[in-house]
């Protein structure tokens, strides 16, 4: 069996970050998104991964390499545009030749990994199967309706009046039949071939689609409001260990991380919460869900349920909530009066200030 992880996408919905680096590499507890799928395919027992890459190729060509630190033999299919999820079975098909795959979109998280789902498919194979899990706003969703059994009689790509609340989730095993039904599908409105389309093809062909209802936690991290819940669910489980220094005038509340070569000085750091290395906190707060990378500067500031890239920096800011800040930003006091907000932003950014 092989793996197709899908890492390449337009990633609008996280713009301004996704104008310079790649979403699937964006850290959750300090760690790229992507390598946590990676490692549930090498958990799962599969070692042979394609993986599609668009206009951020050399990003994740570098972050991956040959696969080997995941134990996994990667091969890379570009992609020349994102023209949707079938299209990237279809741009795959000679690597992945007559071979049974997961499908794993390389912005999703399941918590639980793929391990069972994967046993099941390998054991008890069907033409595909999908994990499915239930969402309060299925409208945002491939939606699945399921009979008795758990067959899939009928998917339906953001439905404007959702059959069922069953969220197709980005994990998906297919049998090379998958091939002909890529092939045979057209594209949507959005102008992508769309995975559910080729799935509906499979079924209205009489071919079996099986589903699994995932109970675990799963989220695909495609916007902000997700990736900072999947960083408060990962801190959560966070081995706590304080391997930089901290000085006697800082207090450590809960379940902390201090990574090697970070410092910490007359501050207070309540936990869940990872300080990269080489990141220096000092005279702050740095509260509950926040993960703070390598090379930051946090001094006089309060800040917590964030994510903040690396060789970032905050000065004299009360206090930031919420917020996903990239790679080589300085956040300050802007000098002079009448006090002023001084903003030199992105493409797309997002900013909300407290007045
Ligand atoms: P999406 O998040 O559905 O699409 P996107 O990356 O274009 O994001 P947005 O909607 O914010 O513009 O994609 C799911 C995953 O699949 C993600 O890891 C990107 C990847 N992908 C591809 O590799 N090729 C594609 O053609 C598409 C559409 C997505």
């Amino acid at each position: 069996m092989k793996a197709l992880v899908l890492a390449g996408g337009s990633g609008s919905r996280l713009r301004p970050i996704t104008h310079t680096s790649s979403k699937q590499l964006v850290p959750v507890a300090n760690k790229p998104i992507l390598f946590y799928g990676l490692e549930s395919i090498a958990a799962a027992g599969i070692t042979d991964v394609g993986v599609i890459v668009g206009s951020t190729a050399p990003e994740i060509e570098a972050a991956v390499g040959d696969g080997s630190a995941f134990g996994l033999t990667v091969t890379y299919i570009p992609q020349s545009e994102p023209l949707g999820l079938a299209h990237a079975v279809l741009i795959a098909e000679s690597f992945l030749g007559d071979d049974d795959f997961v499908m794993y979109l390389g912005d999703n998280f399941v918590l639980d990994g793929i391990t069972d789902v994967v046993e099941e498919f390998r054991k008890d194979p069907r033409d595909a199967q999908v994990l499915l899990t239930r969402v309060n706003n299925p409208t945002a969703f491939g939606v699945a309706v399921t009979d008795d059994n758990g067959n899939v009689l009928v998917l339906e790509e953001k439905p404007r009046k959702p059959r069922s609340d069953l969220a197709v989730a980005g994990v998906y095993l297919f049998t090379a039949a998958v091939h002909e039904a890529v092939r045979a599908v057209e594209p949507s409105p959005r102008g992508e071939l769309e995975i559910t389309d080729a799935l509906q093809w499979m079924i209205d062909q009489g071919m079996e689609v099986r589903s699994t209802v995932i109970t675990g936690y799963w989220k695909d991290t495609g916007n902000v409001t997700d990736m900072l819940e999947v960083n408060r669910t990962l801190l959560e489980r966070l081995e706590p260990c304080v391997n930089g220094y901290v000085d006697e005038e800082s207090e450590i509340i809960g379940r902390v991380r201090i990574e090697a070569g970070a410092e910490v000085r007359r501050s207070r750091i309540v936990g869940p919460v990872i300080i990269g290395a080489g990141s220096v906190v000092s005279d702050s707060y740095v509260g509950p869900s926040t993960s703070v990378a390598e090379n930051c500067r946090i001094s006089h500031s309060e800040i917590e349920y964030s994510i903040v890239l690396r060789e970032s920096s905050f000065d004299r800011i009360r206090r930031v909530a919420a917020s996903l800040v990239g790679r080589n930003v300085k956040v300050a006091v802007a000098p002079g009066l009448p006090a002023t907000h001084r903003l030199v932003i992105g493409d797309h950014g997002h900013v909300q200030l407290s007045s």
